[in-house]
């Protein structure tokens, strides 16, 4: 099945180009790995509205299966992706943000300080990861699975019925 995934990196120093992004192109290739298609990239600032704007934009004009935020989800004061996100999702999908965590504690307990968000607009899954390049790839190979399945749903496909437990 072929996605069509967005993928925001969210940071002041890399849309400064004071810090080259690692993790939008690390995602961009674990996607691209998957079969499906990273058809918009982009850097923003820790702004809450120019977030906003993007996932918005994104959500309603671009058709997109699924929208991969990386940054701004910790405990600093510009740290605002989550806030961000909530304000644009008309519902919660907390089962992926709670996978996300619980797979990453085994990793680290710093995985505690995630405070990532993941919920859709229209038909648009939007996903929060953390900001560095080897954080997002992790959390991403924990949601990936689940991926196809979440998108037929929210296309409204008729093979999503059969899909259900595919994975099991
Ligand atoms: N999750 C995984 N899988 N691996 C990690 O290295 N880093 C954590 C956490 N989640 C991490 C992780 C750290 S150190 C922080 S502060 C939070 O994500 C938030 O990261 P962010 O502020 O870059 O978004």
């Amino acid at each position: 099945m072929e996605l069509k995934i967005g993928i925001i990196t969210v940071s002041d120093r890399s849309s400064r180009g004071e810090r080259p992004d690692q993790s939008g192109p690390e995602l961009t290739s674990a996607v691209r790995d998957q079969g499906w298609l990273p058809l918009k990239v982009r850097i923003v600032p820790d702004d809450l509205e120019r977030i906003k704007e993007t996932l918005i934009d994104w959500c309603d004009q671009e058709n997109l299966d699924v929208i991969l935020t990386t940054g701004g989800t910790g405990f600093s004061p510009r740290d605002v992706t989550p806030e961000a996100t909530r304000e644009v999702i008309d519902r919660q999908a907390p089962g992926l943000a709670e996978a996300m965590r619980a797979a990453s504690l085994k990793i680290t307990p710093h995985a505690m300080l995630s405070r990532a968000v993941v919920g859709i607009r229209k038909r648009t899954l939007i996903i929060n990861f953390p900001g560095s390049p080897q954080a997002a790839k992790e959390n991403f190979q924990v949601v990936a699975p689940v991926l196809p399945h979440a998108a037929e749903l929210l296309r409204e496909e008729e093979s999503a019925e059969s899909s259900h437990r595919k994975l099991q």
